[in-house]
């Protein structure tokens, strides 16, 4: 992980909303990277109906480990075309971390969320990059302007 400065990272969430074991196992490992300014985009399935109160908990879960270690993340989703009592995943009134995933109760509309979340991150992708060359060189001209 440490090479890569763009992460997707599929989060499932299981038995009333604990990480699946082979992230909870992978906690120590994940302590040691450092995340600082890495660019993250988190999914994961859940069940928003027989866990209504748990729904996609561990997405919100890693979310909290990855922004306490300073990462970056894209790819908010909205909460309108859900059902649930209350998720772990949710960031506020509108949106979740990422992008939730039921194939249990909505998986009529998966294919859509992916393909949409896809254009939402590359797009936010693409204004990251800009933002950060468009910064790069206007330190790059000022410090030209000062030293002539
Ligand atoms: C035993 C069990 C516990 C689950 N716990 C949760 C949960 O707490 N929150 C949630 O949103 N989904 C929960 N789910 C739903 C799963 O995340 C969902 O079914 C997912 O698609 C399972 O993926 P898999 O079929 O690839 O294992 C649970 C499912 C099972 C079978």
């Amino acid at each position: 992980m440490e090479d890569f400065k763009i992460l997707l990272l599929g989060i499932p969430t299981w038995y009333y909303g604990e990480l699946q074991c082979d992230w909870s196992e992978s906690l120590p490992m994940l302590k040691n990277i450092n995340f600082n300014k890495k660019i993250i985009g988190l999914f994961g399935c859940g069940d928003q109906e027989d866990y209504s109160e748990y729904f996609c908990d561990a997405l919100g879960i890693m979310y909290n480990f990855f922004k306490k270690k300073h990462a970056n993340f894209i790819g908010k989703w909205p909460i309108h075309e859900y059902h649930f009592e209350s998720s772990k995943a949710q960031a506020n009134k509108t949106h979740f971390f990422g992008l939730p995933i039921d194939e249990d109760r909505q998986s009529n509309l998966t294919n859509t969320r992916v393909a949409q979340w896809v254009k939402l991150i590359l797009s936010e992708i693409n204004l990251k990059n800009i933002i950060r060359y468009s910064l790069f060189s206007y330190i790059f001209l000022k410090k030209l302007n000062t030293t002539y």
